[in-house]
């Protein structure tokens, strides 16, 4: 598919099949998500996947599913694959304390004015939205509910990393259409969001 085709098909899934998605498919979207910019070049964004069913249970139980899924509350929970990507701030701290940063006005200090590692957990989870698509595949980014802790926690995932949601993948359910506020809101044009020269 091309760029342009994959940008305008993309929309998040919500009903997903359970049939399980193949390693190579997983590995596939995986490297996209690899392939992103970081600040850097830090690369510390890593990815906890949850393919066996008592993984995804442990997760689904940290975040308390109850209230996600629209209609019979189980279509999200269905998906047979689920990506956490987790990242720690401390490695951005140590990378901008290297020689080739050390002139940066981010080394040695807490004055991030922008959390980078959140920039880049975002560039790897729309690199996996866009594979996804681009393998005619479902995709939903969803928050935590604030129980990121919880199911970091129950993944084992040390302390020092965050997440900024969860990705869950899968083929779309045969009856799955169009769902979210994208069916109560209209996509707002260039002439709203585009100030030219300045605001
Ligand atoms: C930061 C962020 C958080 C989101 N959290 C959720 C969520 O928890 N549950 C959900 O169903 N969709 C979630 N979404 C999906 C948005 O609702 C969706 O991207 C938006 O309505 C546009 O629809 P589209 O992605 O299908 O084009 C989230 C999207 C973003 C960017």
């Amino acid at each position: 598919m091309q760029l342009d085709e994959v940008l305008r098909r993309r929309r998040m899934t919500r009903r997903f099949a359970t049939t399980p998605l193949r390693p190579e498919t997983i590995d596939r979207l995986l490297d996209a998500a690899r392939r992103v910019p970081s600040a850097g070049f830090t690369q510390a964004v890593e990815f906890v996947v949850l393919t066996e069913r008592a993984a995804r249970q442990r997760f689904w139980a940290a975040v308390a599913e109850v209230g996600w899924a629209e209609g019979d509350g189980t279509s999200i929970v269905a998906a047979p694959v689920i990506v956490v990507p987790v990242v720690s701030p401390l490695a951005y701290r140590d990378r901008y304390a290297e020689e080739d940063k050390s002139a940066s006005s981010l080394a040695g200090g807490d004055g991030w004015a922008v959390p980078y590692w959140l920039v880049d957990a975002s560039f790897c989870v729309l690199a996996l939205l866009l594979a996804a698509e681009d393998g005619e595949l479902g995709a939903l980014f969803f928050h935590l509910q604030g129980n990121e802790a919880a199911a970091l926690g129950a993944l084992g995932v040390p302390p020092r990393y965050q997440t900024i949601g969860a990705v869950a993948l899968g083929a779309r359910a045969a009856d799955e259409r169009p769902s979210g506020s994208p069916t109560r809101r209209t996509r707002r044009g260039l002439d709203e969001l585009v100030h030219r020269e300045g605001w």
